[in-house]
């Protein structure tokens, strides 16, 4: 299902073209959403949209990150000026002013320069050296979205925001010690596995013992959270499914065509895994099922 919301950093694993449906699963009212990885925050900002929560809490361990969201909620027409600054004097040199753009960032961390590479960059993907420098290679298909759609977008987005907004740089497990039963917890994480050695996307990857704890002394808190985490094309599967013990709801979700199968001939789906805690269950009608594919861990978990 798809919904007309704001977007306007773009980024690998943004779950923009789920957000619709994640919504689903949220209680009609809830005191804060909070994203421990928030990334691009596309559930946040469907959320707002939808004025379900009264305010929102996004972390992300990336600084750079962290402060282009500072510039564009609390300095929405500076940082639009400055991205439409960078996008016009590109024009016929989009090769070599992606490279200026990026040692500038590298020496002054500006998010206005991130911003920008993040939409000229190869997969919107975020990428460092071992010296910690962005050295992601730009799309040379890819001219960055338009200026006057990147301001739109940024604009609407500070607007639904900068009244109701917490920004926080930190590591997910301190920002989840404040949340009370009356919010809920939306976690994605980096992908695992195969993706986090060989194609390293994200700055880090989470340890699935240490992640699976925190969850654990959640429930046990009675805090409602919900999490993306595993999933898999056709019967390929990514990631570790989280285990029984933790007593979610496992359901999953569409997200579409595998473009990866379809370049190798193959028509296959990809869905992706959202787990539910009992905490969150008790607050919502599940939606009906014949928009859904639904299993119970139970059933997944026969399949491994
Ligand atoms: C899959 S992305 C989140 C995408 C996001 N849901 C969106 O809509 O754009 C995962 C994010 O987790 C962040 N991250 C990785 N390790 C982290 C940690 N230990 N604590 C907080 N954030 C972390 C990464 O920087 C990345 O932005």
């Amino acid at each position: 299902m798809k919904m007309n919301i704001p977007h306007p950093i773009p980024y690998q694993g943004s779950k923009r073209q789920l957000a619709a449906t994640i919504l689903r699963y949220l209680p009609a009212q809830m005191d804060a959403l909070i994203e421990p990885f928030a990334g691009s925050g596309a559930l946040s900002i469907a959320a707002a949209s939808k004025k379900c929560c009264k305010r929102v809490i996004l972390n992300d361990i990336n600084p750079a990150l962290m402060t282009l969201w500072q510039f564009l909620v609390h300095e929405p027409e500076r940082l639009a000026n400055f991205y439409e600054r960078l996008w016009m004097a590109q024009s016929g040199r989009e090769r070599t002013f992606y490279d200026l753009v990026r040692k500038r960032f590298n020496q002054t961390h500006h998010p206005g320069y991130f911003l920008y590479l993040l939409a000229r960059c190869v997969k919107a993907s975020v990428r460092y050296n071992a010296q910690g420098e962005f050295n992601q290679s730009p799309d040379n298909r890819r001219k960055g979205r338009q200026p006057e759609k990147m301001r739109d977008d940024i604009l609407q987005v500070s607007h639904l925001l900068r009244h109701n907004i917490t920004l926080l740089n930190q590591d997910y497990r301190l920002v989840v010690k404040t949340a009370t039963p009356d919010d809920v917890v939306y976690f994605d994480p980096p992908y695992q596995g195969v993706y986090a050695s060989s194609d390293p996307r994200y700055l880090t990857t989470i340890d699935y013992d240490i992640f699976v704890d925190e969850l654990s002394r959640l429930n046990e808190r009675q805090i409602p959270f919900i999490v993306s985490y595993d999933g898999r094309t056709g019967q390929k599967k990514f990631g570790q499914p989280l285990p029984l013990s933790l007593n979610l709801m496992h359901i999953e979700l569409d997200a579409g065509w595998s473009s990866q199968a379809t370049l190798l001939g193959r028509v296959e789906r990809t869905y992706e895994s959202l787990y539910l805690s009992p905490a969150l269950m008790a607050k919502i009608d599940l939606p009906p099922p014949t928009l859904f594919s639904m299993r119970q861990l139970v059933l997944f978990e026969d399949m491994v």
